[in-house]
């Protein structure tokens, strides 16, 4: 066994020492809820519980690539109220952010397309974005990309954008245009499968806010090796995290948790003060 007991206090004990150097952080929309972004699915508040107005065959339509193609609407609908720049990152995401100030960040892998972890400082390199973000856009079929300023227009009159470019014999492409991020139905960026062996390097892993629900995502906890910390805080059990010796299981509301976590380190007040700025 690494640590001394299966408790956070053993975790802040880890910590302290200098035992974790390499920190993967695996997030998720669990994180955002307290800043008042719906999660997928929890019950009842979740957004596939709650996307009726839409009429979508099934929840998950609306980020299938397939449906996309036959209608694209209900993404725009929703895209709108997602868009990222209307939420301030929560304690959790500024927790992120201190570990990388402390130096023993080796990378963040986040499931979530809202951008609140770069704007709690985490910087780009550290940040894998598994499942894209709203950062840039292009067309579904020609993969061209296209105009940033057209994006929001399309965006915020609830519009579905086409595709600008021309074949090269001078065809319009006018195929539909969509934000990178992944839809069901996708491959995940390359930076993903690029560091995917990072937690097999990683002396402590922490995965916060996610049902681990989604493949390729939910394996990365499996690839640390045994023996490395697994730390999961969440609001339920999820992902066979628990079933090692060194799985520690902080169940509970994220900030609530993390707050614990970084006083088990000494960083409280550290993190009150950076979140507040
Ligand atoms: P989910 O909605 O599947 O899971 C969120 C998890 O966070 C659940 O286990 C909740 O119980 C928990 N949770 C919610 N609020 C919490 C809080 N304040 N404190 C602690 N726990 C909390 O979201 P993801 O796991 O991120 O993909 O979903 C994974 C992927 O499925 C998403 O990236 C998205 C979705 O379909 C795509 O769209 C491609």
């Amino acid at each position: 066994q690494t640590l001394d007991s299966r408790t956070v206090e053993a975790v802040g004990k880890y910590i302290k020492d200098g035992r974790a150097k390499r920190i993967v952080v695996m997030t998720g929309a669990g994180i955002s809820t307290s800043a008042g972004i719906p999660d997928f699915r929890s019950p009842g508040t979740g957004l596939y519980a709650n996307l009726q107005r839409l009429k979508l065959p099934y929840a998950e339509a609306v980020f299938t690539l397939d449906y996309f193609r036959n209608n694209p609407l209900p993404f725009y609908i929703l895209a709108q109220e997602l868009y990222p720049g209307q939420f301030r990152p929560t304690i959790t995401h500024a927790f992120i952010n201190l570990l990388n100030e402390k130096g023993i960040l080796l990378k963040l892998f986040t499931q979530n397309i809202d951008c609140l972890e770069r704007e709690a400082g985490v910087p780009d390199d550290k940040i894998i974005e598994a499942h894209g973000s709203f950062a840039n856009q292009s067309c579904i079929d020609c993969k061209g990309s296209f105009p940033k300023d057209l994006m929001l227009k399309a965006i915020n009159e609830k519009s579905v954008p086409h595709c600008l470019h021309k074949s090269p014999s001078g065809e319009p492409c006018d195929g539909l245009v969509k934000p990178n991020i992944v839809f069901f139905g996708e491959q995940l960026p390359g930076a993903f499968f690029d560091n995917r062996d990072l937690p097999s390097t990683a002396d402590l892993i922490i995965v916060m806010g996610t049902s681990l629900s989604v493949a390729p995502f939910s394996q990365l906890p499996s690839f640390a090796h045994d023996g490395t910390p697994r730390v999961l805080i969440n609001s339920e059990a999820v992902g066979g995290l628990g079933s090692r010796t060194d799985d520690v299981l902080m169940l509970g509301d994220c900030d609530g948790q993390v707050r614990k976590l970084a006083e088990a380190c000494g960083w409280l007040e550290e993190l009150e003060a950076m979140w507040a700025m």
